[in-house]
């Protein structure tokens, strides 16, 4: 029999797209979450806190597989820090961590969270892999529907998004799991490179609507970083096959 694969952020959109295949690959999967929640066929779930450093040691017992999915907008460098501790003392023999692509170069506080998760994964003593991946559709559709409450579309000039699905990003995942430690791994971003106001006005064509367009200017460094292209992978990354419009036409057209 062979232990479960503990899967934090099980429950989020990525992880809901992980868990499945974990599933049809045979393997039973343990989910970390804050809220708890009945098992089902093959999945159980643990109750616990990355960032308050609850339940996590209970989590990771018996796992030797850990995939790190969870993450919010701020402390992923705590919370990481938190279950490499739990990891490395329970001997887990591989820690499979998501990042973002730009982690190492945006200077805004999400990336530099996630650069710190980033060091502790590779600096746990563990065997280890961690994904760079660009921004989710799905993300970048609350962004836009966002967008789309305004009487313009802001258009922040230079700034481009490399938007990928999370179910390519999810199957990716798994074959890394599933596979040996292979430290950092070739970024996973999307097919196509858009300036971030045509993906708004992409997602209002699907509902029918127009908005004119407000160029402005992303101020500061981050501003900066973005113009440079910092957040796109651009040279060496795998590519995704499905776009933005595929997924459009799917979830919203
Ligand atoms: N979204 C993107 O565009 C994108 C791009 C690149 C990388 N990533 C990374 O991919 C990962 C998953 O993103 P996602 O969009 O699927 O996230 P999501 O839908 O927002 O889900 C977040 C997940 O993290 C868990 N979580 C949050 N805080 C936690 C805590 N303190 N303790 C334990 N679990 C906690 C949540 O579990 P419960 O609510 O059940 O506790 C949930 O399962 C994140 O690490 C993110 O940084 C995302």
């Amino acid at each position: 029999m062979t232990s479960p694969i503990l899967v934090t952020g099980g429950t989020g959109t990525l992880g809901g797209h992980v868990v499945p295949l974990l599933r049809a690959a045979g393997r039973d999967v343990r989910v970390l979450s804050r809220h708890a929640r009945e098992p089902e066929e093959g999945v159980a779930y643990v109750t616990g806190d990355l960032l308050k450093d609850e339940g996590v040691e209970a989590a990771v017992a018996g796992s030797e597989i850990v995939l790190h999915l969870a993450g919010g907008p701020k402390g992923d460098d705590v919370a990481t820090r938190n279950l490499v501790r739990a990891a490395s003392r329970a001997g887990v023999r591989h820690l499979v961590y998501i990042s973002v692509i730009g982690a190492d170069t945006v200077p805004l506080g999400y990336f530099a969270a996630k650069l710190g998760a980033e060091r502790a994964v590779a600096e746990s003593g563990l065997p280890w892999t961690t994904l760079r991946a660009a921004q989710f559709h799905d993300l970048v559709l609350k962004v836009v529907r966002t967008m789309a409450k305004l009487p313009v579309i802001p258009a922040p000039g230079g700034v481009r998004m490399q938007p990928v699905d999370a179910r390519e990003v999810a199957a990716r995942l798994v074959e890394l799991t599933l596979g040996d430690p292979a430290g950092l791994v070739p970024d996973l971003a999307g097919p196509k490179v858009y300036p971030m106001a045509e993906l708004a006005h992409g997602y209002l064509r699907t509902q029918g609507k127009r908005r004119p367009t407000l160029p402005l200017r992303m101020p500061g460094k981050a501003g900066r970083a973005y113009r440079a292209g910092e957040n796109l992978s651009l040279e060496g990354a795998a590519l995704g096959v499905r776009t933005w419009e595929d997924f459009l036409a799917e979830r919203v057209g």
